[in-house]
């Protein structure tokens, strides 16, 4: 019989691994995984790349009317099966996780016009269900039916940590306490935005990950996933 396909809201902290739990349980589900952090995070290089700010502030108005013209897709690398992030057709994925569009995404984010268009998609993509999303909110706003639901959490230590063996693991250039200042940043604008304001909804299941390996949190979400379709008897 083909298991019934479910919607699974991965959300949480910046930086605290949800993508590669998301991304690895997407694949080994055959479902579709979609990382929508880097959907805002496409809308902030589109805006700097059009100089849509005023000094060091998005310039709303200006981009408000360009929101039309800002296609975000996500197409498969050949190799590795993950979707990497396209803007009007060009790969971003490397570019969108620098730490110039990492500093800027979360003023970016917090627009209510911007999280409308990209809440607007997110729905359209889990239509056929099937689906891993990532992100703040998408529990809570994006799919508050969710079949299955996990917040993420570890301190922000561990995540700066991380996030900066990432980058030097990549060869780019990267200062700790800087990225510490920059997780911390966002945790406070990202909890503390008058809309969609990061939160654990209730019925999500909480996953401290701080003192966890990849291969435990692996085996926790499978287990979560078994359960879950248990439940709903499939
Ligand atoms: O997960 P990330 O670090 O790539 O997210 C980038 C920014 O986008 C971060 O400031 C939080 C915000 N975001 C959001 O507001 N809603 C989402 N669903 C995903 C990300």
């Amino acid at each position: 019989m083909e298991q019934k396909k479910i919607i699974i809201a991965i959300d949480g902290h910046s930086s605290c691994g949800k993508s590669t739990m998301a991304k690895d349980l997407a694949r080994e589900l055959g479902y579709i995984y979609v990382d929508t952090g880097a959907m805002y995070r496409a809308v902030t290089l589109y805006a700097m790349e059009h100089g849509l700010y005023q000094g060091d502030r998005p310039d709303e108005a200006a981009l408000e009317k360009a929101m039309p013209q800002i296609r975000i897709s996500f197409r498969l690398d050949p190799q590795t099966h993950v979707p990497r992030t396209q803007l009007n057709g060009h790969d971003v994925e490397d570019r969108i996780r620098m730490l110039d569009v990492s500093a800027r995404v979360s003023p970016i984010a917090a627009l209510p016009f911007v999280r409308e268009a990209m809440v607007r998609q997110q729905q359209e993509m889990g239509r056929q269900r099937g689906i891993v999303m990532d992100g703040r909110d998408i529990g809570t706003v994006v799919f508050p039916s969710a079949e299955l639901k996990v917040f993420v959490t570890a301190s922000a230590e561990v995540r700066a940590r991380r996030r900066y063996d990432e980058l030097t693991g990549k060869g780019q250039a990267a200062d700790y306490e800087e990225i510490l200042r920059n997780v911390q940043e966002r945790d406070y604008i990202d909890s503390h935005r008058a809309v969609s304001p990061l939160r654990q909804a209730p019925d999500a299941l909480l996953l401290d990950n701080s003192a966890m390996s990849i291969t435990e949190q692996k085996a926790w979400l499978l287990e979560r996933f078994r359960e879950t379709l248990r439940k709903m008897g499939k």
